[in-house]
């Protein structure tokens, strides 16, 4: 709760396989700005990499974003070397923006990839 409130977490979902309910990662929706905007973040367990688990979740919640929570962009900040997200939120339509050289990524210095689309 305490890192929702302060990450501005609106939506966070973990994901699971539907048979067994093992954990395979987490999907959320973070920073919201005038109800039009959101930020999207994902992380998946390395040992579900590469079956198509991440493509699925961050799908669906693309879906929610734009049906239920009404918002009309996302973005998402991915460090630039980080080729497999780049894959994933290319093929999930979103368009690059930019890389910001020797940025602040989440309390650290990384090359970052700014990605966006519309909903
Ligand atoms: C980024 C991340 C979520 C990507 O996960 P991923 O498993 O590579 O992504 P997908 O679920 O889309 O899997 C895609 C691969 O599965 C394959 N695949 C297998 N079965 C599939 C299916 N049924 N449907 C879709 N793809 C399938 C695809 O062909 C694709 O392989 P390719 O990359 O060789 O083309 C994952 O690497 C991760 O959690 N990294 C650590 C945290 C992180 O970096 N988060 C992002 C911060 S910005």
């Amino acid at each position: 709760m305490t890192r929702m409130i302060r990450h501005r977490i609106e939506t966070a979902w973990a994901v699971a396989l539907k048979d067994t309910g093992e954990y395979l990662g987490e999907v959320e929706i973070t920073n919201i700005v005038d109800g039009y905007l959101g930020e999207i973040g994902y992380m998946f367990l390395q040992e579900h990499w590469g079956k198509g688990f991440a493509n699925e979740a961050v799908t669906a919640m693309i879906e929610y974003a734009q049906n239920v929570l009404n918002l009309k962009r996302l973005y998402a900040d991915i460090e630039n070397k980080n080729g497999r997200s780049i894959k994933l939120i290319e093929k999930l339509g979103f368009e690059f923006i930019a890389v910001l050289p020797e940025s602040n990524f989440y309390g650290r210095i990384a090359d970052v990839a700014y990605y966006s689309r519309t909903l």
